[in-house]
């Protein structure tokens, strides 16, 4: 990356900034907290608010569908980043990423323009509930060491509890725009949740926000520095992940008392895991009922051979947790061949419902492409609830709307093994340690917390 030479006070400032605060994140980290807060199995937005070199961004993409060229598939992910020369790296990242996927040049540059935004995230980022999801490794510099450019500008926005470093003033910021549902992963110094000097802060985000999970990071593998950054400078002391949540979703309550990162929430599993021996994916979404997803009786007009029977949790009997006969059929097309003239005048007369964040390039597609094979027996697990809940799936019916799915995975651990595991009391007690809750006892499961499973109590089942 060229060297960019500093031609005024607000450029020299940023340099000095970017200087002493970018330390990116690995991408197996990355990967990790992108499990944690759940990304991407709920609707929302997901934003990095200081992108660096784009980690956050490549690895959130990477787990959307993004067909070629299709530039309204990138629109759920966003990134702030404040130095130029960063921005330029964390945009070349994106477009490596799309060409990778197939994507042309230019329209993967539009795509990498639109997805980085190069500005302060502090004075010019997002307003209040646009981002469900939050994501990254702020920068943290003490608010005196500042160069006296950012001093001036921040001593005019900031509030008093978000003075004491920049770490404090972009959780502040996080915690203040993460709307009713949101959730915020974040990579941080340990400080902040231990230092006196931050109790008012802790107690001023407690209000809106508890901790779904801390844990200490391995400072000397889970970072690295741009090639532009002096050799030699310290890496990132004391680092931990860090999920939080709004207070009455969370497992602990942020007050003003000092937090122990070494703390029981979020427990690291021996291995293995469930996701060793299963594979867990999340079913599509495939918009508003009527469209892509019929009633059988809507269905009948239309070839058998283009339509797939499609279940929500609603067909599952609550009492014997026993699937009912699917009533509902969904439309599976392909990308590569038109379908038939039925199927073709039924999207066109009821695509004008489909909203904005559903709309495909590919006219005949859905929001989210079909990529279950449907070929084997499988479990679908609702996404919220008391309890983990398997349900078993016949093979050849698709589960839609975010529930998860889980198959047998490529060792010799059989479904049967699987869903004892799922159903059984260590299972829920681990559920009842690490799952963020939800109101009225109920836990948000998603498919990095399944995967996160401990089955070592299981030995017998998976030899
Ligand atoms: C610790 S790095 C993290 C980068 C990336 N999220 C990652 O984890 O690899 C912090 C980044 O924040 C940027 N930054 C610092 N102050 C900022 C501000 N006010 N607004 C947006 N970005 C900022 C720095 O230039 C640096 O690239």
């Amino acid at each position: 990356m060229p060297m960019l030479i500093p031609q005024d006070e607000r450029e020299l400032a940023i340099e000095i900034l970017h200087a002493a605060t970018a330390l990116y994140t690995t991408t197996s980290v990355v990967d990790v907290l992108l499990d944690r807060i759940g990304w991407p199995d709920a609707d929302g937005k997901l934003i990095d608010p200081s992108a660096g070199d784009g980690a956050f961004l490549v690895q959130a993409l990477a787990r959307l569908s993004t067909p070629k060229d299709d530039l309204v598939s990138l629109s759920r992910v966003h990134g702030w980043e404040l130095h130029p020369g960063a921005v330029a790296s964390g945009r070349e990242r994106i477009v490596r990423h799309l060409q990778i996927k197939g994507w042309t040049l230019d329209v993967a540059q539009e795509g990498a323009r639109r997805v980085i935004h190069e500005g302060d995230f502090l004075t010019d980022g997002p307003k209040e509930g646009c981002f469900r999801f939050i994501a990254g490794n702020p920068p943290f510099m003490r608010f005196g060491h500042l160069p006296e450019f950012f001093k001036s500008i921040y001593r005019q926005v900031l509030p008093d509890v978000a003075r004491g470093d920049l770490l404090h003033a972009f959780l502040e910021r996080c915690v203040q725009i993460m709307p009713e549902d949101g959730i915020i992963g974040c990579i941080s110094s340990d400080r902040w949740l231990i230092n006196e000097t931050s109790a008012n802060l802790r107690r001023c985000l407690g209000q809106k926000v508890g901790i779904s999970h801390v844990a200490r990071l391995d400072a000397s593998t889970s970072f690295y520095q741009p090639k532009s950054r002096r050799r030699g400078s310290p890496p990132r002391i004391h680092p931990v992940e860090i999920v939080l949540q709004p207070s009455k979703c969370a497992l602990q309550r942020l007050t003003d008392a000092p937090v122990s990162p070494d703390g029981v929430v979020g427990e690291v599993a021996e291995t293995p895991v469930l996701g060793d021996i299963a594979t867990v994916r999340i079913a599509p979404w495939l918009g508003p009922h009527g469209i892509f997803v019929l009633d059988a009786d809507k269905a009948t007009a239309l070839p058998q051979a283009e339509l797939v029977p499609a279940v929500d949790t609603d067909d599952v009997d609550p009492e014997k947790d026993q699937l009912g006969t699917p009533t509902r059929y969904a439309i599976r097309t392909r990308r590569d061949i038109e379908p038939s003239p039925e199927v073709q005048g039924h999207l066109r007369g009821e695509l004008g419902r489909m909203p904005k964040r559903g709309q495909r390039s590919t006219w005949w597609m859905p929001p989210e492409t079909i990529t279950l094979s449907l070929n084997k027996p499988a479990l679908l697990i609702p996404r919220i609830g008391k309890r983990i809940r398997p349900i078993r799936l016949p093979a050849g019916i698709l589960p839609i709307n975010h529930n998860l799915y889980i198959i047998e995975g490529s060792g010799s651990v059989s479904l049967d093994a699987i869903e004892d595991i799922l159903r059984s009391s260590a299972t829920h007690a681990w559920l009842e340690r690490n799952a963020p809750r939800l109101e009225n006892g109920y836990f948000d499961i998603r498919s990095g917390l399944i995967r996160r499973i401990p089955v070592t109590d299981h030995s017998q089942q998976i030899h």
